[in-house]
């Protein structure tokens, strides 16, 4: 019925096909008009490469460290709530495509599987994304829980202290509390590979939080708990405290702003990730990739640079790397591979990134993702 995925827009055709239609729009929605979810894209094509020609294009090289890690290329798997909901045990099946592939996978604070279950069907450390909840005994254990499972970087996100709205979520009943109606089980019904591969899959239920929520066990007060836990009143201050108890790489998530990002490079964290939440926070805000030359003019000398949103092809990745970005996070293009295809789909969404930004890079006249800097751009049209 389809022919072999050739681009990440293919993965997600497949995905809408196969995934019900609350956990696809899960994955598809931005925050209200999604005007920032749309800009991140676009912004990508408005970077235009310099054509460059009879230069040696042979033993080309991705290779590349982010954070001190090496990086077979230089992109990450961005932490995604309900992941396992695109597909069975898909953090899991993320994970170990990620690691196939040489490069870092970051599970989310929310969820299906939890570090545990992800650290027991994984052979390398993989990095923990941390919600900051007022709980702090809650967040103290997860960092403990994170130690133990080896996770060899804390990604602290700071873009979420209140939850942006989503309006195909509200209209999928997928509120706090969900909203649970005959139409989901007509979605369910008629994508039965999906439902049948969650069937047939031990189900790990939310055990990041599961134990720690009042009455956890029921799916409506878990949600309700989780999402009064957002913590309104985070400061830098909390950031220390978080990094004081950690102890090891810290990656700040969630910086769009020069004043924020000048504050962030004090903490002593390891990078910040120059991010809108993939324009599912404020919606209105510019795009990620907009913002990066600007966070990088102010701070690039002092903390390693990442960035986040609107990747969809490699030749997006050269973009970011030219900007200034030494590496990128992809959220909805893996979560697309997966909600296609589970782990397979995963692995294809990186190999199609793989090879775009080998091709870009070469017809750029560059043998090494190392040599990548703001000379391969012609012009820039933000
Ligand atoms: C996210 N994102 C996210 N970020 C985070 O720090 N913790 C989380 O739990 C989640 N959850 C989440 C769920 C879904 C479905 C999406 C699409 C995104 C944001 C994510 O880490 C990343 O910033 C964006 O996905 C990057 O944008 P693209 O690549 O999706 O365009």
């Amino acid at each position: 019925m389809f022919s072999e995925p050739l681009t990440i827009a293919d993965l997600k055709k497949r995905a809408k096909w196969r995934v019900p239609k609350m956990f696809y729009d899960y994955a598809d929605s931005g925050a209200w008009t999604e005007s920032t979810y749309r800009a991140n894209e676009a912004d990508f094509a408005k970077i235009h490469l310099r054509q460059r020609v009879l230069v040696d294009m042979s033993n080309r090289s991705l290779a590349s460290t982010m954070i001190g890690e090496n990086v077979s290329m230089p992109v990450a798997l961005a932490p995604t709530g309900l992941c396992g909901m695109q597909h069975a045990d898909g953090e899991i099946l993320a994970a170990q495509a990620a690691e196939e592939a040489g490069v870092p996978f970051t599970l989310s604070t929310m969820s299906v599987c939890s570090i545990e279950d992800v650290a027991e069907h994984t052979t390398k450390p993989f990095w923990f994304q941390l919600y900051v909840m007022k709980d702090r005994g809650f967040v103290e254990s997860l960092i403990g829980r994170a130690k133990a499972a080896g996770c060899s970087a804390l990604v602290l996100t700071l873009d979420l202290q209140i939850l942006g709205q989503r309006h195909k979520d509200l209209v999928n009943g997928l509120s706090t509390p969900p909203k649970f109606t005959p139409k989901h089980v007509w979605q369910v019904g008629t994508r039965p590979f999906w439902a049948l591969d969650m069937l047939q899959t031990k189900r790990r239920s939310f055990r990041n939080i599961v134990g720690h929520a009042p009455a956890s066990s029921d799916l409506s007060s878990l949600a309700v708990w989780t999402a009064e836990q957002f913590d309104t009143r985070l400061s830098w201050t909390d950031v220390e405290w978080i990094r004081e108890r950690w102890g090891g790489k810290l990656i700040l998530k969630g910086v769009l702003d020069t004043e924020d990002a000048a504050m962030a490079a004090k903490t002593g964290a390891d990078a910040i990730i120059v991010s809108n939440h993939g324009g599912r926070q404020l919606d209105g805000a510019l795009s990620s990739i907009s913002m990066l030359p600007k966070i990088v003019d102010e701070v690039g000398g002092e903390i390693e640079i990442h960035m986040d949103g609107g990747i969809r092809s490699g030749q997006d990745i050269l973009k970011a790397r030219a900007l200034g970005a030494r590496g990128t996070y992809i959220g909805r293009p893996y979560l697309y591979g997966l909600g296609a295809m589970g782990k397979k789909g995963v692995t294809r969404a990186l190999e199609i990134l793989r090879k775009e930004l080998d091709v870009t890079m070469a017809l750029c006249g560059k043998r090494d993702i190392e040599e990548i800097d703001r000379s391969i751009i012609a012009k820039v049209d933000f």
